[in-house]
């Protein structure tokens, strides 16, 4: 089989904020074009992984490849070029706000001075189009539902024409309905724009739809890398408790302990 390049490369990644190690040496290679969902309990680390490959974040020890740029030895000035050509739906969406749709879309191409103001506009409606809002140009972000605000940040990430696009929760906070039709998107994007992809999610729905790999990352390693139907076929018992949606018997012993020590200070249920 031919050999590809990985477009990402995380090469023995450690991580520790306050001494609490969260990566412990990590490493992952993202072929191009497929999509790797990234699974894992909540503070283990995930969007701590995805900041390390925009250079949002520097590894204690190990390091962080772009194509062939180190994005974890390069300066500011050089990360900027780095970061136009990943798209990243930071989780929350995070508009701006005070600017219209139109200008939250257009924010990556105005600030990296792309083409002139009509190409920008011209793009812009067709990001918009590919996430079905065409026509919101001229709407504030709190003019739209949750959902929507969502595919206008998605829109704002791939205007760009990225070659990766970072998803960090991209259906948390969403109905299922919403939450399957960001999935749909993400799967038409990359249908239609052939980028890599990685989806940090902890919706095993959105997880087993969207991805062709799937890693789970827990306690500072990835402890699983297969296929959306190798899932089912995982014989370890945290793996199984985490797609399942189980607490395991020490965490059930923890949320006793709470009860016992909050029913002093808090009224009953
Ligand atoms: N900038 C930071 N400074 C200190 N601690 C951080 C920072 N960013 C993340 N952490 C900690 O790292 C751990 C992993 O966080 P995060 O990657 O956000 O988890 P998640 O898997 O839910 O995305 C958490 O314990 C979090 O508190
Ligand atoms: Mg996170």
């Amino acid at each position: 089989m031919a050999q590809t390049e990985p477009v990402i490369r995380l090469q023995n990644v450690y991580k520790t904020f306050n001494s609490h190690p969260v990566l412990c040496g990590v490493s992952l290679d993202i072929a191009p074009h497929e999509t790797t969902v990234i699974i894992g309990p909540s503070g283990c680390g995930k969007s701590v992984l995805l900041r390390h490959i925009v250079g949002l974040l520097k590894p204690d020890k190990g390091k962080v490849y772009f194509r062939h740029y180190e994005v974890s030895a390069l300066p500011e000035r050089k990360l900027t070029k780095v970061r136009s050509r990943i798209g990243f739906l930071f989780q929350g969406g995070a508009l701006f706000d005070s600017m219209t749709v139109g200008q939250n879309v257009c924010f990556p191409l105005d600030e990296h001075a792309i083409g002139t103001r009509a190409e920008r506009i011209a793009k812009c409606r067709t990001v918009l189009s590919l996430v079905g809002l065409d026509g919101l140009q001229d709407q504030f972000p709190e003019e739209l539902s949750g959902g929507q605000k969502k595919r206008v940040a998605l829109a704002r990430a791939i205007a760009m024409s990225p070659e990766a696009i970072l998803y960090d929760e991209p259906t948390t906070g969403l109905d299922p309905i919403r939450a399957d039709l960001i999935n749909e998107l993400i799967i038409k994007l990359q249908h239609a724009l052939g980028t890599t992809a990685i989806v940090v999610t902890h919706d095993m729905a959105s997880a087993r739809k969207v991805g062709d790999r799937i890693v789970m990352l827990n306690e500072g390693h990835f402890i699983v890398d297969t296929t959306p139907e190798g899932l089912d076929d995982i014989d370890n018992e945290t793996v199984m408790r985490f797609i399942d949606g189980q607490a395991s018997e020490a965490e059930l012993a923890e949320l006793q302990t709470e009860q016992f020590t909050t029913t002093g200070t808090e009224p009953g249920l």
